[in-house]
């Protein structure tokens, strides 16, 4: 039975959950709020011990202003009303991209990256202004101008992942099979779970049976 002990997900489908059920795309991202607190708590059930959550990709700042606005407001509110309780449930948080958002915010990223900073029971790493892309460009800039060796483990120590094992595991909601820019790098043998529901949809019962088929794949990694 394959071992689990890093879990992405590309949350996709907050927008048309929301225009469905509430007419509106930010009741969506709201929703799926709730199932990220859900998540979390079921990933610490299953003794996982990183979790990458795609939140914000360097393309979602063509969406109108309001809805990155709620996004953004929602992101700080969480920050600001879980945090001390995501500490104490030993929850290192992690962000990955660009921290380029406003000053209060950085802060409160920063900050919030600082008290977590030690905890071992579960890393969470979230993606915010996150674009694999431009994180590959990014550390093979600093190769170059270091003129190091270019080989797997000098790039792969100038990423943002730089710590935390590949991910095993990816999930898709959403009902869409692409990648969307996420960790291509890190994902070379991970295996994909794209699942129709939408994220505010994402429950207990669909975690578990995609974990259970995870468990039960052969993993060959190029061998056979
Ligand atoms: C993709 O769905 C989702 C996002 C771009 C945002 C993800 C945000 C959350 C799950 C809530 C906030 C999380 C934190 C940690 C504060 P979409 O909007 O692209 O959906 P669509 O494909 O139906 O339009």
């Amino acid at each position: 039975m394959n071992l689990l002990n890093h879990v992405a997900i590309i949350m996709d489908g907050n927008g048309r959950w929301g225009l469905r059920y509430k007419n509106s795309r930010n009741a969506g991202h709201k929703a799926g709020l709730n199932t990220v607190e859900k998540i979390i708590k079921l990933t610490i059930k299953n003794n996982i011990k990183y979790l990458t959550l795609y939140a914000f990709s360097t393309e979602n700042w063509k969406r109108p202003k309001k809805e990155v606005n709620y996004l953004f407001n929602l992101l700080e509110n969480f920050l600001k009303n879980r945090i001390e309780d995501l500490n104490s449930q030993k929850i290192k948080l992690k962000i990955i991209g660009t921290k380029s958002f406003t000053p209060k915010l950085n802060k409160l990223l920063r900050l919030s990256e600082k008290k977590t900073s030690k905890n071992k029971k579960l890393q969470i790493n979230l993606a915010l202004n996150y674009g694999s892309k431009s994180e590959i460009m990014n550390a093979l800039k600093i190769l170059n101008k270091n003129k190091e060796k270019v080989n797997e483990k000098n790039f792969s120590k100038y990423l943002q992942t730089k710590d935390v094992p590949d991910p095993d595991l990816l999930i898709r909601t959403g009902n869409t099979k692409r990648l969307s820019n996420f960790l291509l790098w890190q994902i070379a043998y991970s295996e994909i779970f794209f699942e129709k529901k939408l994220w505010p949809d994402f429950n207990e019962k669909d975690y578990n049976k995609i974990i259970k088929g995870f468990k039960k794949v052969k993993r060959n990694f190029g061998n056979i």
